[in-house]
Parts: C-alpha cells; sequence; structure tokens
C-alpha cells in the first residue's frame, strides 16, 4: 500500500525547483489531477527534454500551467468570451482549455500546432512552484507538463508513483531536478479538456472527459460541448490504448463476473479484481483471487482511487486485472474513458488467457 507524506516541500525547496526550471531541468510536481513532468514552457530544449525522459512522441502537445494571476494575452492570441466565462467558473482547477497560441510561444510546447493547452491548477504545491517560477522569469512563467509517467502508462498520483516510474532516470541523470511530494491529488485523473481555438466554427469541443463534466460546463456555457470531429485538435490521452498497467486489463460485466474468474482460475490464470460492488464472501472463485481492490460506487471517489487501485493491482503478480463494468452515465464518462482505454484489447486479452494452460 501506498505510504502519504503530509509533508509539504518547504519554500526553499520550491525555490530550488523553481530555479532548476530556469536552467533548462526538469521537475516532478503535485497538482490536483495528477502528477506533471513540468519544463520550462518557452525553452524549446526543455520541452524537448520531457519528450525524451517520457518516451513521447515530439508531436504530442503538452499543457502549461500558469499561477492564478498570470496574464492570459502573454500566452494565447485570442481569449474568446467562452474561455473567460470557463476560466471564471472552473479556474484554477483541473479545466484545460485549447486556445490560439501567441506568436511569442515556440510551437515545441504545442507539438509544432497553432494552439496552447493551458490550465492553472488548484493545488498549492503547484500554485507556489508556478509563482515563484513566474517571478523569477520576469513574470511570465509557465511550466508545460504532461502527467509524470512514461508514454502510454498510467499517470502517476503520488509522489512515489513518480519516483516509481522514472527510477532509472532519477538514479542516472540528473536531467529530474526534484520530485515535489504534494500527497495523493484529490480528483485522480487528468483535467478535463476543452478546445476552444475553433470555436466560431465548431463551438465548444469535448477532448478529454474528466472531474469537470459536461453537465456542469453547459451549467456555464449555456450549451453541452460536443465531441470531437476528425479535424478537432489532436489529443494523446485519445489513442485506444493509453492509461495502462503493464499486466493486462479486462472490463467485465457484473452478471458474466463469476463466470470469468471461474474459468481463470481453473486455466490456472492469477487473476486480480478491482470492482465498484461488493463481493466479499460472495462466491467461493473470489477468495482465489489474486488481489483484489474494493472501490467506492460513487464516480468521484473512485476516479481518486483509479490509478492508486491499478498500479497495486499490478505489482500484485496477476496475469490479468478485471474490472467490472461502470454505469455509462454522465458523472462515469471520465472514468469510464480511463478504463477502456487501459483496457484496449480486452475481449482478445480474455480469450487468449482462457486458452492458455499455465
Ligand atoms: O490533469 C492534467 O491535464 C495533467 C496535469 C499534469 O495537469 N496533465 C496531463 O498531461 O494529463 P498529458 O500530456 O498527459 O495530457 C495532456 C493532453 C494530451 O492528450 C495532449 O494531446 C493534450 O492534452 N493537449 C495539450 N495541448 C494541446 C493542444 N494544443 N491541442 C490539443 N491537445 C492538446
Ligand atoms: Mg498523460
Amino acid at each position: 500500500m501506498e505510504q502519504l507524506s503530509n509533508i509539504e516541500p518547504s519554500a526553499e525547496e520550491i525555490q530550488t525547483a523553481a530555479l532548476a526550471l530556469t536552467k533548462g531541468l526538469l521537475v516532478a510536481f503535485p497538482t490536483e489531477t495528477v502528477y506533471g513532468l513540468g519544463a520550462d514552457a518557452e525553452n524549446s530544449d526543455a520541452v524537448a527534454k520531457i519528450y525524451t525522459t517520457k518516451g513521447r512522441p515530439s508531436n504530442h502537445p503538452v499543457i502549461v500551467h500558469v499561477a492564478p494571476n498570470a496574464d492570459l494575452s502573454y500566452w494565447v492570441s485570442e481569449l474568446p468570451l467562452e474561455a473567460t466565462t470557463l476560466i471564471n467558473a472552473f479556474w484554477p482547477g483541473p479545466l484545460t482549455l485549447i486556445l490560439k497560441r501567441a506568436d511569442n510561444i515556440p510551437s515545441a510546447v504545442s507539438g509544432g500546432q497553432d494552439t496552447l493547452g493551458i490550465r492553472c491548477p488548484s493545488h498549492p504545491v503547484a500554485q507556489k512552484l508556478l509563482s515563484v517560477f513566474s517571478d523569477l522569469k520576469g513574470g511570465h512563467g509557465g511550466v508545460a507538463a504532461p502527467s509524470a509517467n512514461k508514454f502510454g502508462h498510467v499517470s502517476p498520483t503520488t509522489a512515489n508513483h513518480v519516483r516509481e516510474e522514472f527510477s532509472e532516470e532519477l538514479k542516472t541523470s540528473n536531467v529530474i531536478a526534484s520530485v515535489l511530494d504534494g500527497g495523493q491529488s484529490d480528483v485522480g485523473i487528468e483535467s478535463t479538456i476543452i478546445d476552444l481555438s475553433r470555436i466560431a466554427t465548431h463551438g465548444a469541443v469535448l477532448l478529454r472527459p474528466g472531474h469537470i463534466t459536461s453537465d456542469a460546463i453547459a451549467e456555464v456555457l449555456g450549451y453541452s460541448p460536443s465531441l470531437p470531429d476528425v479535424a478537432a485538435p489532436r489529443v494523446s490521452g485519445s489513442l485506444e490504448a493509453h492509461y495502462a498497467p503493464s499486466t493486462p486489463v479486462a472490463l467485465v460485466g457484473e452478471n458474466e463476473l463469476l463466470n470469468v474468474v471461474e474459468q481463470l482460475i481453473q486455466a490456472g490464470q492469477k487473476v486480480a479484481l478491482i470492482s465498484h460492488a461488493n463481493h466479499e464472501n460472495n462466491d467461493a472463485s473470489l477468495q482465489k483471487l489474486q488481489a483484489y481492490k474494493q472501490m467506492s460506487n460513487n464516480a468521484v471517489a473512485y476516479a481518486h482511487d483509479l490509478y492508486v487501485a491499478l498500479r497495486d493491482m499490478d505489482h500484485s503478480n496477476a496475469d490479468i486485472i478485471l474490472i467490472t463494468a461502470l454505469p455509462e452515465e454522465q458523472q462515469w464518462l471520465g472514468v469510464n474513458d480511463r478504463l477502456r482505454r487501459a483496457a484496449f484489447d480486452s475481449r482478445s486479452i480474455l480469450q487468449k488467457l482462457l486458452q492458455s494452460t499455465n
């Protein structure tokens, strides 16, 4: 189980981390969604280090994080009314806006696109880091940061997850200058992403669902964001396989669960289960599980625990992680999106395991 610390980084540690950013090094830091791997957004060489460290293709755009009092006109060339409305309602917080990038901002940060993903996180440690860094940069600092995990892998929600992801890099190079510890991320899944870069023709578009739901956005915008069309800006989290642990993951319906577990165990497979329904003492086959994680049946609480659960189950030495399918309701959209990508290829994985005799 994860050891959580309540230790906040000292002002000195934050100062040191911000200084490291000005020197082109990387700093991992907590946000309310997941931990980020940050670089000076205006230093293209530093941004390139994020890509190599994560093993991420360099045409994937990165979100720029700014302090609450940031002057957005420095970062984007157009700030439509809808952006101001969403910012007033949801910043600081888990909402990223895609807007037209200002000419003075190097294109490396947005993978060569003419847009910019920008958000102001609410986590106090992130805010302190961003404020100190911005001051060091003369008032306009922004930190480009994807989630602090290897490309395609599960996002980190604790400082220990980050240390685990980059244990090699932390040992063998000093490209990551520090990992700031801000305890477990509250939200637990990545920010909601809304594209406003084509507002005049397409309205607001939901590129990635998250804690801030379409309904919450509709309440302030007056209409629900639409789903992306083929020409919408690219989001790497929208690749089919993403957010995945090393152990194969399969989604199973509640009604087929006992049957699937029984068959897998008979085929000699070690099974880990993540479930929002309470199965304790329900059935003999569930006693034979390699590992079991009981989740909440509340979507917000489930999201908070999801990545910790995936990592714990990944460490259980199971051959497969089963996850019981969740309701297809609005509040589960963010969690369902991550589960579907983690369980990409679910059915064929199950077939293969059932056929093999271990
Ligand atoms: O909650 C979050 O958003 C976390 C924390 C660290 O802030 N960050 C995060 O970053 O999830 P990352 O890189 O793992 O995912 C960011 C997503 C990517 O899918 C990327 O393609 C998209 O945002 N994105 C960033 N800038 C974009 C842009 N200009 N146009 C389209 N998509 C963009
Ligand atoms: Mg990510």
